[in-house]
């Protein structure tokens, strides 16, 4: 038995949608809160599966787990344990290589199952290890588990080949405690990384940079408790917004910070979509016609590679081709098979393709093949003449939180049913 979702297509949305905290933050900051030795208090945690799975790695590792008021942990590393993590959670996400860094950080020692996450083609940590080592770690990895060992963590120089979002912060994370300065060079920008050095310092921590191409990490011996509070989820906010331009009349996304998806912003003006910018929301009211558009995947401040899926659903409503070229996971068009069913034009080369619109699309049986892709398969069946079965849903259950409620106050036909 899985759950599905079942949607009856062509009921514009309206209304009011607010976006809970970033998922791509908070899979950080929980194993981040493990370097501190008091507790750490986060509030505006989503409630979604990547969290539910984090928390039982903090128990494992016998940290002290308070959820209350429904978005907020609160977690006391203080009678903490370093254990091997080799529970099935860790598979159940990429981010628990984030207890990597953090368990190394703060035991000079670590031992943990290989992550998983998405499907999206190769997924290497290699720039993480190298990181680790280059403060000073030796790396063993066999029958699927990765041990990482110290004498002591000292601070380095570090130049990342790519600008990876996760060994930014693994390194950040394996460096907070090491004697001396760590530099990070061609670090990632994005806002997930501020929230996560922002954490820190409040516990105690000396990072600066963050935000920018270098960051600084000078050694501190102690780390404490502190107060957080999540940033909004940039990824979950783009998702509503594109699923506004394609299948709303009129639809406000509140609690957004703009400065984080004006890439995006920036396309669907492009498009011809009616987008209003506010202060923290989105206003977007539906056009007679939108205009295809060519998008390029970057990272930040460029557009989200996250974000080219359920975009790729809108483009199938614009008038004339579209293209997306998908610079940083090759793979990440596993969407357009079932697009197809539905009756779109979608042509998958090497690293990109062509979407010819506007195509109407017929509900049928689809998949949810990962996160992103799962978002666009419920846009898309938003639009869809008739009703949609889509399958796999717990793959959108890991970061969106509640999409079936927060769809049915704006007005969709929506159910969830065990099948
Ligand atoms: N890469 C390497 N070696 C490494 C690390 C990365 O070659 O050691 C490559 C990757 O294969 C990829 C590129 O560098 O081609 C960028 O990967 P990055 O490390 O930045 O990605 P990530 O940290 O694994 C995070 C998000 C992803 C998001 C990417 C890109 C989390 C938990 N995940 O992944 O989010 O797509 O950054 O922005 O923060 C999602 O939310 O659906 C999701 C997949």
């Amino acid at each position: 038995m899985s759950e599905v979702f079942v949607i009856k297509g062509g009921k514009a949305l309206k209304g009011k949608v607010r976006i809970s905290g970033s998922k791509n933050a908070t899979v950080a900051l929980i194993p981040a809160a493990v370097l501190a030795n008091e507790p750490v208090h986060i509030t505006g945690i989503p409630k979604i599966s990547d969290v539910a799975a984090l928390s039982k790695l903090l128990g494992e590792l016998n940290c002290e787990v308070q959820a209350i008021n429904g978005n907020e942990l609160i977690i006391n590393p203080a009678k903490m344990i370093n254990i091997s993590l080799e529970d099935d959670s860790v598979t159940k996400l990429r981010a628990s290589y984030y207890f990597m860094g953090a368990l190394l950080g703060k035991y000079k020692e670590v031992s943990i199952r290989m992550s998983g996450g998405c499907d999206l083609g190769p997924r290497p940590i290699d720039l993480h290890l190298k990181g680790f080592e280059a403060l000073g770690a030796q790396i063993d990895y066999s029958r699927g588990i990765y041990h990482l060992k110290a004498e002591k963590l000292c601070g380095n120089k570090i130049f990342l080949d790519i600008a990876s979002v996760g060994a930014t912060i693994n390194i950040m994370m394996a460096a907070v405690y090491a004697e001396g300065r760590t530099t990070i060079e061609n670090a990632a920008r994005e806002p997930e990384i501020i929230d996560v050095a922002n954490l820190l310092n409040k516990m105690g921590a000396r990072i600066r940079g963050a935000g920018t191409t270098v960051l600084t990490i000078d050694g501190v011996k102690y780390l404490g408790g502190c107060f957080h509070e999540i940033i909004p989820d940039r990824i979950e906010a783009g998702t509503y917004v594109i699923m506004a331009a394609t299948a709303a009349e009129d639809m406000i996304i509140e609690n957004v910070i703009p400065l984080h998806i004006e890439s995006l912003i920036a396309k669907l003006r492009e498009m011809k979509a009616d987008v209003e910018v506010g202060i923290d929301y989105i206003h977007i009211k539906r056009v007679a016609e939108l205009v295809a558009t060519d998008i390029k995947t970057r990272p930040y401040p460029g557009l989200a590679t996250d974000l080219q899926q359920p975009f790729s659903v809108l483009m199938t409503q614009a008038t004339g081709i579209s293209q997306i070229v998908e610079t940083i996971y090759q793979d990440r068009f596993k969407q357009c098979k079932d697009l197809n069913k539905m009756g779109a034009k979608i042509e998958v080369k090497q690293g990109f393709c062509l979407i010819e619109g506007p195509t109407k699309l017929y509900g049928c049986d689809v998949e949810a093949t990962d996160l992103r892709g799962g978002a666009a398969m419920v846009i898309a069946a938003l639009i869809a003449e008739g009703e949609t079965t889509i399958n796999e849903v717990f793959h959108i259950d890991r970061g969106y939180e509640g999409i079936d409620d927060k769809l049915r106050e704006l007005g969709a036909d929506i159910v969830r049913i065990e099948k």
